[in-house]
């Protein structure tokens, strides 16, 4: 049976946060930096960061666990888990196997997958898509990122911008007109170049290309913000006229946290108050694909989203892509 598209929704959320904080201050002490630059240039204050001995996937259990019960829902009866990530403990373990084996859910199949910072956000068509053949009834989604390990701690042009998080969501069937309405993808791989996070497998040529060491994160921060904003605002625009709304039906925005300016400037493109754009990137910095996920289940411990309301999730990162829907909340 093929369902349709507006009844597959979120049923559950979980998230989780290392402890270990790492401050505007304590950055000033490893690098050329200031607070004063920090806040001004990103938005950012803090960031929490994995402890050494942690495996990043275990960030991921602990998001997992936190979804199912917020879901009431037991691990043996997810049917897919789609992790996404662009710093994964192993390329093959998957994550998503490490976490399936784990929590016990013996009878999902699990995959992790990587659109850098916009995962999430491919993560949930991929979900919707896999539902809606009717083959799978709850399919979890998680997005964990160590980010912290993928970071050269003397770069002060990446270092004070990432930190490391999880977040996860549980997918089903939901009630008719709720749940996911819409979503645009889109992916310029012309521009790919921008951001790059190697593996040991990249060849000299790759590894030349960059300007750091061989094994971190690098950008070009000026492509990549002038890319971001005209992305998000776009994308959030073509999900919304997909299903004949406008803006002002729209009662929360969920961006990426990539950069404070970057949010405000995509906002002001889409002509959304402030007040109807969530922003937690002052406490997390950017934790890629993990921010969506995150400010969702936060949004939705606190109370702050009522079943009903019109939300545009939306994000761009690495590769480059970018992505946004609207989801009809139903919790
Ligand atoms: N502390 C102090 N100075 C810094 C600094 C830091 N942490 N990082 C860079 N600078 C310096 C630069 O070296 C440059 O100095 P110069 O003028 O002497 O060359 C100056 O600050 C301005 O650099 P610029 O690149 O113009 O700053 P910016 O306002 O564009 O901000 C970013 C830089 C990276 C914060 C911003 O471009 C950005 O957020 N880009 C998007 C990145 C992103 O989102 N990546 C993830 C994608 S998911």
């Amino acid at each position: 049976m093929v369902m349709s598209k507006s009844s597959i929704g979120i049923i559950g959320t979980g998230s989780y946060l290392p402890e270990k904080i790492l401050s505007n201050s304590d950055l000033e002490k490893m690098v050329d930096t200031s607070d004063e630059w920090i806040t001004k240039r990103t938005g950012i204050s803090n960031r929490r960061i994995l402890d050494d001995d942690m495996p990043a996937y275990k960030m991921g259990i602990a998001a997992a666990n936190n979804a199912l019960e917020n879901a009431g829902v037991k691990a043996e009866e997810i049917d897919a888990i789609i992790l996404t990530t662009n710093s994964p403990d192993y390329l093959t373990p998957s994550s998503a196997c490490l976490i399936q084996g784990e929590i016990g859910a013996v009878n999902a199949i699990a995959f992790d997958m990587n659109a850098a910072c916009t995962g999430f956000i491919y993560a949930l068509e991929i979900a919707q898509s896999f539902i809606s053949t009717g083959k799978y009834k709850k399919v979890m989604v998680i997005s964990c990122e160590g980010m912290s390990r993928a970071i050269d701690w003397t770069d002060r042009n990446t270092c004070v911008l990432f930190g490391d998080a999880a977040g996860a969501v549980i997918l089903s069937e939901v009630e008719e007109g709720y749940g996911i309405l819409s979503t645009c993808l889109g992916s310029v791989g012309e521009k790919g170049k921008c951001i790059t996070l190697p593996c040991s497998f990249s060849s000299e040529e790759d590894k030349a290309i960059r300007n750091g060491g061989e094994k971190y994160l690098w950008m070009d921060g000026t492509e990549v913000f002038k890319f971001a904003v005209g992305a998000m605002a776009d994308a959030s625009k073509k999900a919304i006229d997909e299903i004949g709304i406008t803006f002002d039906d729209i009662h929360m925005v969920f961006p990426h946290q990539a950069n404070t300016r970057i949010i405000d400037g995509a906002a002001k493109r889409m002509k959304i108050p402030e007040e109807k754009v969530y922003s937690n990137i002052a406490e997390t910095g950017n934790i890629s694909s993990a921010s969506i996920p995150l400010g969702l289940d936060l949004s939705n411990k606190r109370g702050i989203l009522k079943k009903g309301d019109n939300l545009v999730l939306v994000g761009f990162g690495g590769g480059l892509t970018w992505g946004a829907s609207v989801i009809k909340w139903c919790l």
